[in-house]
């Protein structure tokens, strides 16, 4: 296992190249079993959980190849075809590996009419049910049975009829895999309460490209016409805006003026109004967004919420950012019941947090501390990287697997502006 040490107190300057959203990618590359011609995505991020899908994908028959690019180069591309799909049965191996696996259940239905899917387990951060997929999938006329730790869901002869179903609660995968059953069924759906995250939008939108007949993107009430067949397609995958997020987050705890090259502001307002509010600087054009803090970071409270609200992968990061501010800052996870791991290890580095239930209380300090801190998940990751930027001193952090599942070459990135930072072996 690989291990960062990072030597705090460098102010980051210069320009950091955005690769393509790891949570848009994971539900673009499915998309290929709706169709038996070749789906070609470029500006795939090189990620463990990408790499692990594209493993996955193998599983029911779907090819795949990389054209060469050049090592030094960000992102791939990958065309992947599903000329037959062989098999519908996503193995407990593959799936306790990466719970997004379950976005396979919704598209292997619609294409072959049946899906067996290890249940996901849940992870550090909660408990993560799909209760909300099945209940989806079910009111588009699929029959769902849980048996020996499998959902094994099919649809009538024919295919699935189509139906209507009223979110209880905004759920970003649900909404993947209801729409991703929705598009080949034989009639209309509608969904109600829809997540609206940008990497929805761009699943559509590829679906769209696919030929698919959808109505209402980017709002939650979602109408899918069903089609008989599906074509292939090629298609840019969106910019990451959690990764986008997290660097001017380190950016701004260095006092720092970096450029996020290919990040989109329009997708990520709520991140860049708390920054401006905690008094970093952001100006953005069509290609990029600029962040400079060079002065006193101010205290906030935050409240994370589904789209168009703060995101949840966003709450880890700007905790970091606001150990550093000159007064207390709150900030509530509403999503997850167990996202607040990166707290303790942020105060074994010098900050003053405490949580209460889903809150956070954040004191600012004067200064933080390096230490030997331990990885947890991978936004808690990305915060004690953050705060190790500014820190007085070394940090080790280790089990740093969790920041790649979701950070393309993270360090390398942080070194093309000014990051005292290596990557190493942990013995
Ligand atoms: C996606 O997870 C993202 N992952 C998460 O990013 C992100 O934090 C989350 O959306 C919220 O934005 C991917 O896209 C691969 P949800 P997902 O279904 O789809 C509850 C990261 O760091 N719920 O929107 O699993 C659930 O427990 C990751 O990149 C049910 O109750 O999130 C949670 O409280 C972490 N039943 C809330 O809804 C269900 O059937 C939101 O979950 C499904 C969800």
């Amino acid at each position: 296992m690989d291990k960062l040490i990072i030597r705090g107190g460098n102010r980051l300057s210069g320009t950091i190249p955005i690769s393509g959203a790891k949570n848009s990618a994971l539900t673009l590359i499915p998309c290929a079993l709706l169709t038996e011609e070749p789906v070609t995505l470029r500006n795939l991020p090189r990620l463990a959980d990408i790499d692990g899908f594209q493993h996955l994908m193998t599983q029911f028959g779907v090819s795949h190849t990389i054209p060469g690019k050049r090592p030094e180069d960000f992102g791939r591309v990958v065309t992947l075809e599903a000329m037959r799909i062989t098999s519908s049965v996503a193995p407990y191996d593959l799936v306790r590996k990466m719970r997004a696996s379950i976005l396979v259940l919704g598209p292997l239905l619609g294409r072959t009419g049946e899906a067996t899917v290890s249940l996901p387990g849940g992870c550090a951060i909660g408990n993560r049910p799909i209760d909300l997929h099945l209940k989806a999938l079910e009111a588009f006329g699929a029959e769902i049975e849980l048996a020996q730790g499998y959902v094994k869901a099919s649809a009538p002869d024919g295919g699935l009829p189509g139906g209507d179903f009223d979110f209880p609660v905004v759920s970003v995968g649900a909404t993947e895999n209801a729409v991703m059953a929705a598009v080949l069924a034989n009639g209309t759906s509608r969904l109600f309460n829809a997540a609206r995250e940008p990497e929805i939008v761009d699943l559509c939108n590829l679906l769209v490209a696919m030929g698919a007949e959808i109505e209402g993107i980017g709002t939650s009430d979602l109408t899918i016409h069903g089609v008989k067949t599906l074509n292939g397609a090629t298609y840019k995958v969106m910019a990451d805006r959690i990764e986008a997020g997290s660097y001017a987050c380190a950016a701004a705890i260095t006092g720092g003026e970096v450029r996020l090259e290919g990040a989109c502001a329009e997708e990520m307002q709520a991140t860049l109004h708390a920054l401006r509010n905690i008094g970093v600087e952001v100006e953005s054009d069509k290609h990029g967004i600029d962040v400079r803090a060079d002065g006193p970071l101010k205290p906030v409270n935050l409240s994370t919420a589904p789209y168009p609200g703060l995101a949840t992968d966003m709450q880890a990061q700007l905790m970091s950012l606001l150990c550093r501010a000159e007064g207390t800052s709150v900030l509530k996870e509403t999503i997850f019941e167990n996202r607040y791991m990166h707290v303790p290890e942020l105060n074994r580095m010098g900050a003053d947090i405490e949580t209460e239930g889903r809150t956070a209380i954040v004191k600012g300090v004067g200064r933080l501390t390096g230490a030997e801190v331990m990885a947890t998940d991978l936004r808690a990751s990305m915060s004690l990287v953050i705060a190790a930027l500014a820190a007085e001193g070394e940090t080790q952090v280790r089990r740093i697997y969790h920041l790649d599942r979701g950070y393309e070459r993270l360090e390398e990135k942080l070194q093309l502006v000014g990051a005292d930072i290596e990557r190493v072996g942990d013995d």
